[in-house]
Parts: structure tokens; C-alpha cells; sequence
């Protein structure tokens, strides 16, 4: 079985099961954080402690509410109506916030007046000549006319002028071969499982109709624009690093074209209507050399856990000509849905790292901005501003804004006395962990800012680059999403395990930072292509009632807000409320995995309240808010991870436990996208 073939499945450091860190992101939290730039210990900390409650300044009710919430505390539903805090919020998606679901519940719990239905699972056929699934022979050939693993990013849209029909995009970010096969089939054809992993990676397209407004989805076989982008399928590389030497190998002598795409995790619609993905740890899937520049991006030498380059030379960098494989992969990707027939292009202006987000948003001059996260610890935030502008309607113009412009990278400045940073998440006597922050340009146009690196050296090796420059190092920067009502922007820190006391900072102030945070930032003018913004943490995650906990969540008596843990995926409805899905509660505050709404303006401010959580060992991800259409939308991502083959933990969403292993329902749990609805649809349209 190949989790009894991992060397490293078992290891227990970080919050995730251990078969999660294997094969998600190649045991990142088990090796040392490969940042050892010393932008780590961005200054140190001396031990004066603050009392938060004392240093907000609050009234003896708030204050005596925030103390006896977080004394008193059960593990029960959240967000109660007390102290002038209105639960729900109202809203056109308007809910009673439901109470963390334990960590086994194999379900998907939503609240009172909603209902949930998949829409499509992993191996549902997207094509007329697609195969039946069938667990016992799923070749490379079968698994890329069906639909993929792991679902991580989505976004769903409905035709414009058309309520009936319309299409989703899912990314699927890796593969869990000890669920997805038996033993047997493992063992007795390892060539069809590799091959079937690579075609289980990449990128859905898949149409859907429905009856009309408010209803259910139902995907539809042989869409016009259905798809399967995978792991061998053609992309073209643009911006300053195509061509450069450090993206040629023998099979491409032109650094211009690549096969596949590999762990697609968030990523981002942009305003001109295409999808862009993030390829984040593909560093797990190659077998390095041993060179400074692999072991800053997390490529080690030794066979790697999936043991592709057994099956195709170019994952063994060592092999003859292959030396840059890697070197193609960790880039944004977009995709045009609407064009099937389109050739997806890897942007190298972006820069690359383990790329999160991919958040697009036009600038107040008309410039494309695009945010990202290098999701690891100790690693940086960036952002990308194009040469050229925008022009609305012009899409065949829009797909170039990416190819050329300057790339940042963000430095993270406190405002109040490092003594105020102590580690127990009091908050300094200002009121807030707030400052101010610079964006540092690493790239202009074909131009390298950074002393020593050529262009295509700073985009390339830009962890390298950015090493250089001083940018701040941040607790696992995942997903950027920007407020469509305030524009103001919003990073999630899923965690640190790594974040020492001696390396506190303003912007990541706990130490073994386990339960991450979400910072706010304000561009200057309001203007995403300015060079300075403001920041403050809109919340420290955790759960009140346990002990030691840093929950803070901008002065919200804790006995309001729902438990929460690892922020992952960001989205907002239309009114600019935060939602924030979570990866990785079940190993830290012992409940799955979960959706939760946050609320940004008004009295409420802070206020957070679970929508729902996934089955068991499953991740929350891509959300998708319509709140004018009585819906909200996940992914379900590897649901029973923590099993094995015969003794699963979740069979979502099937719910067969003694079915078969072929058909429309089978015995195994399967990734799928998850439409949840109102049944009552007075969403007060
Ligand atoms: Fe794929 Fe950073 O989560
Ligand atoms: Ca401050
Ligand atoms: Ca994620």
C-alpha cells in the first residue's frame, strides 16, 4: 500500500494528519523552513507583558465580557445575542451559526434551512466517450475524461442573461493513492496508478444547468466547454523568463512549452473572465541535485514519495537534460474556460514560488494587480502590476496584461514597541497589531531591481531574490481575496509552527503560531497598484475556550464567535462579508474542517460564525458565495484522508460503506463540489 511506502507517513509534527503532509506538500513542517535568509528574525522581542483586555481601553462590560467568555467557555454554538451583537447578521444569506462539528462527524453539517448536494465527485465523467468509473481500472487514459482529485479552487458562474445554464472550475491539487486504490491494484499495476495520478492533477471545466434561480446545479456530460487540463497537458510559457536557458530541457529546447500543471491550489477569476491556479508544492513531485536554488523551493535528492520519475524521466532533475524540470513548474497558470480549445499559458512575470491565491482586481488607473502568497512557513507576500491596462471587452488584450509588468514583494512594518509583541497575543497598547508596509519591486517590465540576479534569475529563484531585499516573513501566506465593497484586501495565515519567540513581529505575533491569522491591508489612496498600504490583524484564530489559546477577533467578546483554526481559503459575498474556509482544524481545535462568515463593518465587526463543516479529514475549500442566488458553494477536498483502503473514515459522498467499486456510488470517499441552498429562499432578494 503506498502509505505503508512513505518514508516520512507517520511523522506528527504541524497539525495535519500525517498522510496529509506527505502527500499535500511533501512534509514541509518535517524539514526545517528552507528560508534561512534571517528575514526570519525580523528584530527581537523583549517580555513586558500587555493585557489586551487592559490595553483596548474597554468598558467594564465589554472588558468583563471578554474575561468571563474566555473563562467560562463550553464548546457550544457561537454567537449568541448579547452585548449589542446581532448573530447572523442578517443578510441575504441569513443563518444561525451552527456549533463546530467533531473531528469523525462524516458529513457535511450546514445550518438550520439549508441543504447540500454534490454536484460532481471525483471520476464522474465529463466527456460523451468518457469511461465509466471503476476503481479497479483507472488508467491515465480513463482519469483525463473524468473528473479530478483533490478539489481545491473553485469558482461558478452562471451565463450571463441566463439563469439555466452555466459552468464551474476546479482545480485538483494532488493525489491520495492509498484511497483511490485498492492494494492490489497498487501493487499490480503501479504504471496505470502513476498515470492516472498525473491525469487526476490540473484543472476542471465542466458546464452545469438547472431549472432556474435558487435551484440546484446538476453538471452536464459532454459540455460544450468541458475539460480536463492535467498534469501532461501543453501550456505555453510567456513574460521575461520564457525562453531563458534555466527553462530548457531536451524535450523543449525553447524554455516555451511545458506538459502539465501539478498542485493547483487557490487561485482567482480575473476581471476579464479567465481562471488563474496557483501551482504550489511542486517541489514534492521531482528528485533534486542537491543545489542551493532546489533546497530553497523544497526539492530534495532521494526518490520522491510518488516515485513518478519511475515512469517518466524529466521528475529526476539528475537524469541527462532534465536538470531544469523543475524550473517550470511553481508558476500561475490561466486558463480561458470559455475557449476548450485554448492553449493554457504559465506566466513566468509572476514570479515563482509555492504560489497561492492569483487574486485579480483592476487598479484605480486601469492596471491589473494580482496577489499571491508563497504558501510556507517564513515565506513572503507578493504582488504583481501590470505594464499595460485594462481594456473592458477587450479579452484578447486582458490575457496579455500578465506577460509584463512589475513584481513585488511585501515588507511588513509594526508601529508599536517590540516589548507590546510578547507572544501571549495581548494586543499593544495602540489598540491594534497594525503598521504600515512597502511593496519592493524585484522586477519592472524585462528589468531585474535586484542587484546580482539577471531578470530571469530573480523570477525563477525568487524566494532567492526576495531573500535579498528584506521582505518580511510571514506565517504561511495562503489566500489573498480583495472587498468588493471597500477594497480593502485580506491575507490568510493559515499557521506557523516555526515562528519563534525570538522572530516575533507585529504582523505574526505568536509563536509556534498554530492556529494562523488574517491580516487586513489598505492600500494607499485605496489604490491596488500603490507602493505603500497600512495593515492591522482583523483576527488571531483559535478556539476560547481552550486553554492557552490567542484568540482575538478585533474586540468581539469571545463568547460570541464560533472556534476557529487554520485559515485557509478567503471569499466575500456581496455585502463584503469575509468568508473564511479552514485547513487543518481536526489536528489543532479537534473539529473538521469548516466555512465560517465573517463580519467586517459595522457593530458586528469581527463577529465570526460557522456555516458549515466538511466530513471527516476533509479540508474546506474554494468557496464560492452567491448570496443572491440562495447559494454557497465548497470543495471537498481528500475526505477520509486519514483511512485507509478497507478501513476508510469518511465515504462522502456516497455514503455506500459496503458498495461497489465500480458505478455511480462506490465504496471510497470522493472529492466533490458541494452546492449548499436555502430551502426556504428568502434570502431577501
Ligand atoms: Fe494547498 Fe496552501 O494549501
Ligand atoms: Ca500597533
Ligand atoms: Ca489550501
Amino acid at each position: 500500500m503506498l502509505k505503508r511506502h512513505l518514508p516520512m507517513a507517520g511523522h506528527t509534527r504541524g497539525n495535519r494528519l500525517p498522510i496529509t503532509c506527505e502527500l499535500k506538500c511533501g512534509n514541509a513542517c518535517s524539514h526545517e523552513a528552507p528560508n534561512t535568509s534571517g528575514n526570519t528574525h525580523f528584530r527581537d522581542v523583549a517580555n513586558a507583558a500587555i493585557s489586551r483586555r487592559a490595553a483596548l481601553g474597554l468598558g467594564g462590560g465589554l472588558a468583563a465580557a471578554v474575561v468571563v467568555g474566555a473563562a467560562t467557555l463550553q464548546k457550544a454554538p457561537a454567537a449568541q445575542a448579547a452585548n449589542g451583537f446581532h448573530p447572523t447578521g442578517g443578510g441575504k444569506l441569513p443563518f444561525e451559526a451552527i456549533a463546530p462539528v467533531q473531528r469523525t462527524v462524516d458529513t457535511v453539517t450546514v445550518p438550520s434551512g439549508y441543504d447540500w448536494a454534490p454536484i460532481i465527485r471525483w471520476g464522474d465523467p465529463l466527456f460523451d466517450d468518457s469511461p465509466e468509473f471503476d476503481l479497479e481500472n483507472q488508467t491515465g487514459a480513463s482519469q483525463a475524461k473524468q473528473f479530478g482529485y483533490n478539489s481545491d479552487y473553485l469558482d461558478v458562474f452562471s451565463d450571463g442573461g441566463n439563469d439555466r445554464t452555466g459552468f464551474l472550475v476546479n482545480s485538483h491539487e494532488y493525489t491520495n493513492e492509498n484511497i483511490m486504490f485498492s492494494p492490489e491494484y497498487l501493487k499490480s499495476n503501479p504504471k496505470d496508478v502513476i498515470e492516472a495520478a498525473i491525469e487526476a492533477h490540473g484543472l476542471s471545466i465542466v458546464d452545469l444547468k438547472r431549472g432556474g434561480k435558487g435551484q440546484k446545479w446538476e453538471y452536464v456530460r459532454g459540455g460544450r466547454r468541458n475539460r480536463r487540463i492535467t498534469g501532461s497537458t501543453l501550456f505555453t510559457v510567456d513574460g521575461p523568463a520564457a525562453g531563458s536557458d534555466l527553462l530548457k530541457t531536451k524535450d523543449d529546447t525553447t524554455g516555451t512549452k511545458v506538459l502539465g500543471t501539478l498542485n493547483n491550489c487557490a487561485g482567482g477569476t480575473t476581471p476579464w473572465g479567465t481562471v488563474l491556479s496557483g501551482e504550489e508544492n511542486f517541489n514534492q513531485y521531482f528528485v533534486g541535485t542537491g543545489a542551493e536554488a532546489e533546497r530553497r523551493i523544497g526539492i530534495s535528492p532521494g526518490p520522491s514519495s510518488r516515485r513518478w520519475e519511475t515512469v517518466d524521466p524529466r521528475f529526476n532533475l539528475n537524469n541527462e537534460g532534465y536538470a531544469n524540470e523543475a524550473n517550470r513548474f511553481g508558476w500561475i497558470v490561466e486558463i480561458d474556460p470559455e475557449d476548450p480549445k485554448s492553449t493554457p499559458v504559465k506566466h513566468t512575470a509572476l514570479g515563482r514560488f509555492k504560489h497561492e491565491a492569483g487574486t485579480a482586481v483592476i487598479s484605480r488607473d486601469g492596471y491589473a494587480v494580482v496577489y499571491s502568497g508563497d504558501d510556507e512557513r517564513n515565506d513572503y507576500a507578493y504582488k504583481f502590476v501590470s505594464r499595460q491596462k485594462y481594456r473592458k471587452g477587450d479579452k484578447k488584450h486582458n490575457m496579455t496584461l500578465l506577460s509584463e509588468g512589475t513584481l513585488y514583494v511585501a515588507q511588513f512594518n509594526g508601529n508599536s514597541p517590540e516589548s507590546e509583541i510578547d507572544g501571549t497575543g495581548d494586543v499593544p497598547s495602540d489598540g491594534d497589531f497594525d503598521g504600515w508596509g512597502r511593496w519592493i519591486p524585484l522586477v519592472k517590465n524585462d528589468r531585474s531591481l535586484v542587484p546580482g540576479f539577471t531578470v530571469e534569475e530573480v523570477l525563477v529563484n525568487t524566494r532567492l531574490a526576495a531573500d535579498t531585499v528584506n521582505a518580511t516573513a510571514m506565517d504561511r501566506p495562503e489566500d489573498f481575496e480583495t472587498n468588493p465593497v471597500t477594497g480593502k484586501v485580506y491575507m490568510a495565515l493559515t499557521n506557523n509552527s516555526q515562528r519563534e519567540a525570538g522572530g516575533l513581529h507585529e504582523a505574526n505575533p505568536i509563536p509556534g503560531n498554530r492556529d494562523g491569522h488574517v491580516i487586513e491591508m489598505t492600500e494607499r489612496r485605496g489604490d491596488h497598484a500603490a507602493e505603500r498600504f497600512n495593515w492591522n490583524i482583523l483576527f488571531l484564530a483559535g478556539d476560547p475556550a481552550q486553554e492557552g489559546n490567542h484568540a482575538y477577533f478585533d474586540g468581539v467578546p469571545l463568547d460570541q464567535v464560533s472556534p476557529i483554526s487554520c485559515p485557509d481559503n478567503l471569499a466575500f459575498d456581496s455585502e463584503g462579508n469575509l468568508w473564511v474556509s479552514t485547513d487543518g482544524q481536526p489536528g489543532t481545535i479537534g473539529y473538521c474542517d469548516a466555512l465560517h462568515k465573517v463580519t467586517l463593518e459595522g457593530r458586528n465587526r469581527g463577529l465570526v460564525e460557522q456555516f458549515l463543516a466538511v466530513p471527516a479529514d476533509a479540508e474546506t475549500c474554494g468557496p464560492v458565495i452567491h448570496d443572491r442566488d440562495n447559494s454557497v458553494f465548497v470543495a471537498v477536498q481528500h475526505p477520509g484522508e486519514g483511512g485507509d483502503w478497507g478501513a476508510h473514515t469518511s465515504y462522502f459522498p456516497d455514503f455506500v460503506p459496503e458498495g461497489p467499486l465500480k458505478g455511480d456510488k462506490v465504496a471510497v470517499p470522493r472529492p466533490a463540489i458541494v452546492q449548499v441552498f436555502s430551502t426556504t429562499g428568502n434570502n431577501g432578494r
